[in-house]
């Protein structure tokens, strides 16, 4: 065994988020500008993990680091290792429960890091399979679109039944990504709309019906290069997720002042119910006029992310 060390982006939502858990069309891109990175290192005895949720033996690991205790445990029974003598350093630069994927870059982070530490191959399918077991315990039913999104590195439109297809965005502008500083549960999240679906189904089937349509058309508006098109379905999707109940009063206050600041459209991005929002614009003036806006407005943190960087590395 070597030092072992591997990495991985956070991803970003632009539209179809929890429409997807129900089949239909979601559409996200990988965000370098935030990320994990994983270190595994020989030691003697049991394994160690150091991360910003858990410093210390990992048998003694709390419930909430309970999905990576089992894809350690799983990748290491993959590579037909024993559960000891190894210390694992996980350092990320993605907020936690912020809808940027910060579960799944640090499963995949982990996964690629220990695969290196045993000098062994790692193929898309197993990462993509190892990483599901944790991520089904991360939030219980996940479409998949994080993982995805973050192993391939690319821009994805992703239908549960129907697969992948990566696009080359010919999209010329800024996402200003904003943290509003208060963690949104992704499992909740999923779970209250599950609970909406059983207690309204016609209004809810209705609202995901729309969102599914609404990432239909910006499939289009992003091949096309269509930013303002865009920017207006990705406010409409905003607001039907606002009536799914994903939204929170945060989150519809940085999305008003974005549109105040000359947004051509914004919307919360991920899980909801905290966590993050995303406006899209067309140049760096706007996008820097828009994130002093939101930072005034109470944003914890804001990114500029031009999108031809995403073209740049798919
Ligand atoms: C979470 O990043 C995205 C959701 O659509 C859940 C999922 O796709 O599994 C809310």
């Amino acid at each position: 065994m070597k030092n072992g060390s591997g990495s991985a982006p956070g991803k970003i939502i632009l539209m179809g988020e929890h429409s997807v858990v129900y089949g239909k069309l979601a559409i996200a891109l990988p965000f370098f500008s935030v990320g994990v990175k994983c270190t595994v290192l020989p030691i003697k005895g049991e394994i160690e993990l150091e991360s910003i949720c858990y410093q210390g033996i990992l048998t003694h690991a709390p419930e909430p680091v309970s999905g990576l205790k089992k894809l350690i445990e799983v990748t290491l029974d993959f590579l037909n290792k024993e559960h000891k003598d190894i210390r694992i350093l996980i350092e990320s630069t993605i907020p936690p429960q912020r809808g940027l994927g910060s579960s799944a870059a640090v499963s995949v982070a982990l996964v690629r890091g220990l695969f290196d530490a045993f000098e062994a191959d790692l193929s898309f399918d197993t990462l993509n399979n190892l990483v599901s077991v944790a991520e089904s315990i991360h939030h219980t039913n996940p479409s998949g679109l994080d993982a995805i999104t973050i192993l391939n590195e690319r821009f994805v439109s992703f239908e549960k039944d129907k697969g992948i297809e990566f696009f080359n965005a010919s999209l010329k502008g800024y996402l200003v990504v904003a943290d509003s500083g208060h963690q949104g549960q992704t499992k909740l999240s999923v779970q209250s709309v599950e609970q909406k679906l059983k207690t309204h189904p016609k209004e809810t089937v209705a609202l995901i019906d729309q969102l599914g349509d609404l990432a239909d058309h910006s499939k289009d508006c992003i091949s096309q290069g269509d930013m303002k098109k865009l920017g207006t379905q990705m406010t409409k999707a905003h607001f039907l997720l606002k009536d799914l109940g994903v939204s929170d009063v945060h989150l519809d206050q940085l999305v008003d002042a974005a549109h105040l600041a000359g947004a051509l459209g914004a919307k919360l991005t991920g899980g909801g119910r905290g966590g993050c929002i995303i406006a899209l614009c067309g140049s760096m003036v706007d996008a820097k006029k828009i994130s002093d806006a939101l930072i005034h407005k109470g944003a914890e943190q804001t990114w500029l992310y031009h999108l031809r960087e995403v073209v740049t590395h798919g």
